[in-house]
């Protein structure tokens, strides 16, 4: 059966993966390749309420365990309803987010560590891993300076819940990072350093083209 390609962009919030992402989406358009686009949590009906829930500065009172148990029943509803079968017409599907990022805020930021993260992977999501993912982690001052900047602009619906935590959870969080990229060299490529929008998109067209080809 053919099998598309499955892309998954990490970094702490502020680190320009959206913008990235969506560059890519662009790029891989112009060289002919279908392109899926989405999101954890959220990108389906139930995910984006699961999302609304856990994202929202007004959820209080949330256990850790509660907190990791949504984000994988997002995951495994966002596998069913649209990876897989995106993978299985063959195309590229490009997720903002994905286990990594359970693996970095439950498991290091909540510190419930990798283990658990790693055993509801393989038992809620067939164990599906990314064909690659690109970790941003542009310098880590800057990175929280630009989360918060971001909130502080207060657009759009309350997604604040996370961003409100301290400089410690995020230094766990990217520690922890630096640790799963350490451990899947060949799978995760680190865009590190702060390079401008164009620079960084061109580092990760090289990473793309590469392993596409
Ligand atoms: P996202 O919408 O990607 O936010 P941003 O654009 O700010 O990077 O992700 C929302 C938040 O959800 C983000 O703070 C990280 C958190 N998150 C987890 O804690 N665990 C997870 O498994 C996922 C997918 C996200």
């Amino acid at each position: 059966m053919p099998r598309g390609f499955f892309i998954t962009f990490e970094g702490l919030d502020g680190s320009g993966k959206s913008t990235q992402l969506r560059k890519l989406a662009q790029w891989l358009q112009e060289q002919g390749h279908r392109v899926t686009v989405t999101r954890q949590p959220g990108g389906t009906h139930v995910g984006d309420r699961i999302r609304a829930l856990l994202l929202d500065s007004k959820t209080e009172n949330v256990a850790p365990e509660t907190e990791l148990g949504l984000m994988f029943a997002d995951r495994a509803q966002s596998i069913a309803e649209v990876i897989r079968p995106a993978l299985d017409r063959g195309d590229v599907v490009l997720c903002d987010r994905y286990t990594d990022s359970t693996e970095a805020y439950q498991g290091g930021g909540r510190e419930l560590g990798s283990e658990i993260v790693l055993k509801l992977q393989a038992a809620m999501c067939g164990d599906l891993w990314p064909d690659l993912t690109i970790l941003l982690l542009p310098d880590f001052d800057r990175s929280l300076e630009r989360a918060r900047r971001r909130n502080a602009r207060g657009k759009g619906p309350d997604e604040n819940r996370f961003e409100r935590e301290d400089e410690r959870f995020y230094r766990r969080v990217f520690d922890k990072y630096r640790e799963i990229a350490a451990r899947e060299p060949g799978r995760v490529v680190v865009i590190d350093g702060d390079g401008g929008i164009e620079d960084v998109h061109e580092r990760v067209v090289q990473a793309v083209r590469g392993r596409l080809a």
